[in-house]
């Protein structure tokens, strides 16, 4: 199984395999940037190679030499970052994974890198820290062979003075918390349905709460009906296997003024489509289609980890969509948690029924601000691609946090508009709405509109449609090539520290 590297702060490195030299670059004639030699024992090594162009500084590049031995190491890795200035904090990051990656692939186990390497930015520690982690996860849990590991386990992190190695590692324990949290979402995300479960989710869910100090309810067919929760009970209705309701509650101690935040995750362990089926081809992916709790999941447990003045209440709602003789049909009627009434002319529109249900009933905590996380529309694709996630909501304030949150972490994400008109012809004959509009138009929005008649009058709400990002995002280095990236977790553990 998956084990981190291990992160250690120190004064002085001790032996290690490799010294990791981050570059810088500054602007150079024209619009050329160029690379800043290093101070200290490869500075000449640097300038000599800067010349032959062997070493540019450019973001995504590295240099191994092996044996320089000018440094406690025996092999010694440049690492590009690029102009420090605008964008600096992501490209460390990327720096990080780059550089674990190219420590795998010269299997090296240990490796050492300077906070002074890094101008002293404490900013930039945990950002290199955090792609390094990131970059070092694995999915193998259901490989009968383990590969072969001979990615780094070690990185020492050093800084000159001691106290200087104590607040360092504090922020650096903050970049280990997060991967510990991304990496739970990811392996959930990854877990092929036949093992994740409604009951299994719910069954991690409270034990991983409880080693978290958090608190863990969870909610099952009984409660469901005593609820009236008519659109998570309908879209489970064609599965054999029972749903699941899971609420973690996190409180911090001693914050008086405390703000409530809910977060909202979609978590439809397999989604089939149901009787409006999907085509096979990659109907595989669909064991992903519980990617919003894991994420909410994911962030929570960051969020308490890094003590967040703020109250934090994860409501995740776990079932399947499946096609049987039990199942939802096209222009069946189901009555909502809140009464309103949904003609359901496509069962493959499933997310928007659970959430509108899970959202009515994540209210009653009387939230300060409401988030819900979805991989809710292939739309989202075609509007945005997999560069960043789509935001909407009815309070630009609260969308614009959500949006700095993301940006702030490398998670991008771009808001799309919610306005009204977009649900004039989701009317319906026989009920109060239908679930999808009359054409594939606006797809995304148009889910987006749907979940808001389930919010009430001045609750502020945003919805994050995140089925582009939350798989398949190897275009970034830190995440996988192929599966579940782990995105938006820490963008909104970042949220809840301050909304
Ligand atoms: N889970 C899917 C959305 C999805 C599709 C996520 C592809 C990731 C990749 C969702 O439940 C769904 O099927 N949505 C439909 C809505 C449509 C029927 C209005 C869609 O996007 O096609
Ligand atoms: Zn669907
Ligand atoms: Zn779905």
């Amino acid at each position: 199984m998956y084990k981190r590297p291990v992160i250690e702060c120190r004064s002085t490195s001790g032996k290690v395999d490799v010294d990791i030299i981050p570059l810088f670059q500054k602007p150079a004639k024209g619009d050329k940037n160029v690379v800043i030699p290093p101070k200290g024992p490869y500075f000449n090594l640097v300038d000599k190679l800067k010349r032959s162009g062997a070493v540019t500084g450019e973001p995504k590049t590295t240099l191994f030499v092996r044996f320089s031995g000018k440094g406690q190491a025996d092999s010694v890795l440049f690492s590009g970052i690029g102009p420090s200035g605008e964008l600096v904090e992501e490209r460390t990051r990327i720096a990080g994974a780059v550089v674990f990656t190219k420590l795998s692939s010269e299997k090296s186990r240990s490796a050492t890198v300077s906070l002074e390497a890094l101008g002293g930015d404490m900013k930039l520690a945990q950002a290199f820290t955090e792609g390094f982690l990131l970059a070092s996860y694995r999915f193998d849990k259901h490989r009968s062979q383990k590969k072969d590991d001979h990615g780094p386990h070690k990185l020492v992190f050093t800084a000159k003075r001691k106290e200087t190695v104590k607040e360092l590692a504090t922020a650096l324990a903050k970049s280990e918390a997060a991967q510990d949290a991304v990496t739970i979402t990811r392996d959930w995300s990854n877990e092929p349905s036949n093992y994740g479960t409604p009951i299994y989710y719910a069954e991690e869910a409270q034990k991983i709460a409880k080693a978290h100090g958090l608190t863990c309810k969870i909610l099952g067919p009984k409660d469901f009906e005593h609820e009236k929760m008519g659109m998570f009970i309908g879209v489970g209705q064609g599965s054999k296997r029972e749903g699941r309701i899971v609420v973690v509650e996190y409180h911090p101690k001693g914050h008086e003024k405390a703000k409530t935040l809910a977060l909202v995750g979609k978590g439809i362990t397999f989604d089939s489509g149901g009787l409006s089926l999907k085509p096979p081809a990659g109907m595989e992916d669909m064991k992903h289609d519980m990617t919003g709790a894991a994420t909410v999941f994911g962030a929570t447990l960051l969020a308490a980890k890094w003590g967040s003045p703020n109250r934090i209440i994860c409501v995740m709602g776990f079932t399947e969509n499946m096609p049987s003789g039990n199942a939802i049909q096209p222009g069946n009627v189901l009555v909502s948690r809140s009464g309103k009434t949904v003609e359901v002319l496509n069962t493959d529109a499933e997310g928007r029924l659970i959430l509108g249900d899970l959202l009515d009933f994540a209210q009653d905590y009387k939230p300060d601000a409401l988030i819900d996380a979805a991989t809710l529309t292939g739309a989202v694709l075609i509007a945005l691609g997999k560069h960043c996630g789509a935001v909407l909501g009815n309070d630009d304030a609260l969308v614009q946090s959500v949006i700095e949150s993301g940006t702030a972490v490398g998670e991008k994400l771009w808001q799309l508009p919610l306005f009204d008109e977009y649900f004039e012809d989701m009317k319906s004959e026989v009920a109060d709405m239908k679930n999808i509009g009359p054409n594939s138009n606006g797809g995304t929005i148009r889910g987006a509109i749907f979940l808001k008649q389930f919010i009430r009058k001045g609750v502020s709400w945003v919805h994050l449609d995140i089925a582009a990002t939350a798989w398949d995002m190897g275009q970034i280095p830190y995440y996988p090539k192929k599966g579940a990236s782990g995105g938006h977790v820490r963008g909104l553990a970042r949220l809840a520290m301050d909304f």
